[in-house]
């Protein structure tokens, strides 16, 4: 006998897209969570979707051999532009194999030590900005680390500069790809008869996709016509085979996988960073301990790849704020059979699209004590981290879907914070901000406002 899975109340046809926020829909989600506990069901315009909530459920659908990933809701939007690029394709598409197998490599922890200097080179523009403009200067550090994040990925994947610091403004293919995001995760909530006739939304949603589309199309054809001696990312997804199948990618996957490298490959990281500078601002006693550390292995010269190991502290403070706020909050897998959850507790019938709520999940008290709202990053490190129960931290992802990039945003985010925190004393520009959530395909903080002061000797 199994348990009916709770859900609220729902209205004929929407179901219940009226419980869910338009602009944060994961501020719902969590409140959902907070009433009906380790499960619930949502019916989203006659799809029925669970919602999982605890490291236990969370660790049951991460066995591939019954959970596989599926792309629904905002997602399958995104595949307007996307189409079978690695994040948003089918398990199913030749296309991600092919993909997987030529990029993994290319992504691992090795090549990735070999974009050092790159990286450095697009850091040094974010430290030159903040010292230069002074103390005097309000910064949106949201802002300025999509910058970072989205100029170090184009110029380390495809050898292309975004240059986004000598603009005021976010370069338009950022702003566009915002934008579309937005959309994409609307559009998701929205009956299609109300879609069509949103004429002036849908115009600017394929303006936007035409802006970006064509940028992707023009890096390949100047790399084509121009080929550089570099062998990035690009390079790999130009001229290498895949050993599995003999075959290459296609030119219309190559600018699909590249978008994809921009979008991924920025609103996560810069939204980690954000968080991140977030919590040592609350919490001055671990930025005094980090600041000790960073001093004590750095000794006033620039953070190299060999120091990484030493900085544990950072370490734990880079896993505790991807734990307190993982900036992919959900993702969806589907039951490949008809089955139960919760030990043959709850029925889920084969395909039923479940969401697994990471960021909840990051606050079960069975795992990480009745102290798990708070921030404290002793939690992750001197052995903690590594005796954590399986699948209890998961703001990568997992298994096969995991994400490709992780080892690339470690060592970015480590170079940034580590250079920041070196060079820079940080103040709340409205000490008595407290965090709200700004949400495209990830969420950040929203309507943060810092100052960076050059600390003494240190320029
Ligand atoms: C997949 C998180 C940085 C590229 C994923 C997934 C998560 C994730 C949770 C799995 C999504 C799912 O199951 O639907 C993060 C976080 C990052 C980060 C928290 C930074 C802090 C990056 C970067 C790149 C990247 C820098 C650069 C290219 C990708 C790609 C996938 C992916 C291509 C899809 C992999 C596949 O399905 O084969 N990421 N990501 N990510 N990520 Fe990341």
């Amino acid at each position: 006998m199994t348990t009916p899975i709770p859900q609220p109340p729902a209205v004929p046809f929407l179901g219940n897209v009226g419980n869910i926020d338009r602009e944060v829909p994961l501020n719902s989600f969590l409140l959902l969570a907070k009433t009906y506990g380790e499960i619930f069901q949502l019916n989203m315009l006659g799809q029925q979707m669970v919602f999982v909530a605890t490291r236990d459920l969370v660790n049951e659908v991460s066995d591939e051999k019954r959970f596989q990933k599926r792309v629904t809701g905002g997602l399958a939007q995104v595949r307007n532009l996307v189409g079978d690029g690695l994040f948003t394709a089918q398990p199913e598409e030749p296309n991600w194999g092919i993909a997987h197998r030529l990029l993994m490599p290319a992504f691992g922890t090795l090549a990735v030590k070999n974009m050092m200097e790159p990286m450095r080179d697009i850091v040094s523009q974010l430290l030159l900005k903040w010292e230069r403009f002074g103390s005097e200067t309000t910064i949106d550090p949201s802002d300025d680390f999509t910058r970072v994040a989205f100029d170090a990925i184009s110029f380390c994947s495809m050898s292309y500069r975004m240059n986004s610091f000598y603009n005021a403004d976010l370069p338009p293919f950022a702003v566009a790809m915002a934008d579309f995001l937005i959309e994409s995760g609307n559009r998701a909530s929205r009956p299609r008869v109300v879609q069509a006739v949103m004429r002036g939304t849908n115009a600017k949603y394929e303006m936007d996709m035409e802006m970006m589309r064509s940028l992707a199309q023009k890096i390949v054809a100047t790399r084509k016509e121009h080929p550089i001696a570099k062998h990035d990312l690009l390079d790999t997804m130009l001229n290498s085979r895949d050993p599995q199948t003999g075959q290459g990618m296609t030119e219309e996957s190559i600018a699909q996988n590249l978008m994809t490298f921009l979008i991924a490959g920025h609103e996560t990281s810069s939204g980690m960073m954000t968080f991140m500078v977030y919590y040592l601002l609350k919490n001055p006693e671990k930025m005094r301990k980090l600041r000790a550390q960073v001093d004590e292995v750095l000794g006033g010269r620039p953070v190299q790849y060999e120091d990484f190991d030493k900085l544990t502290y950072l370490v734990a403070v880079m896993r505790e704020t991807l734990r307190m706020c993982p900036p992919a909050s959900m993702r969806s897998v589907v039951s490949l059979e008809d089955t139960t959850l919760g030990s043959g507790k709850y029925a889920i019938k084969r395909g039923t699209p479940i969401r697994v709520m990471v960021w909840e999940m990051h606050r079960d008290r069975k795992v990480w004590g009745d102290d798990a709202d708070e921030f404290k990053p002793e939690r992750m490190m001197d052995g903690k981290f590594e005796a954590l129960p399986p699948n209890a931290w998961q703001p990568f992802g997992y298994g096969l879907r995991g994400c490709i990039g992780r080892a690339f945003a470690w060592q970015e985010v480590l170079l940034v914070m580590a250079s920041i925190v070196q060079k820079f004393d940080l103040a709340l520009v409205d000490p008595s901000y407290t965090m709200q959530l700004k949400q495209t395909l990830t969420v950040k903080p929203k309507g943060m406002r810092i100052r960076a002061t050059l600390h003494q000797g240190r320029e």
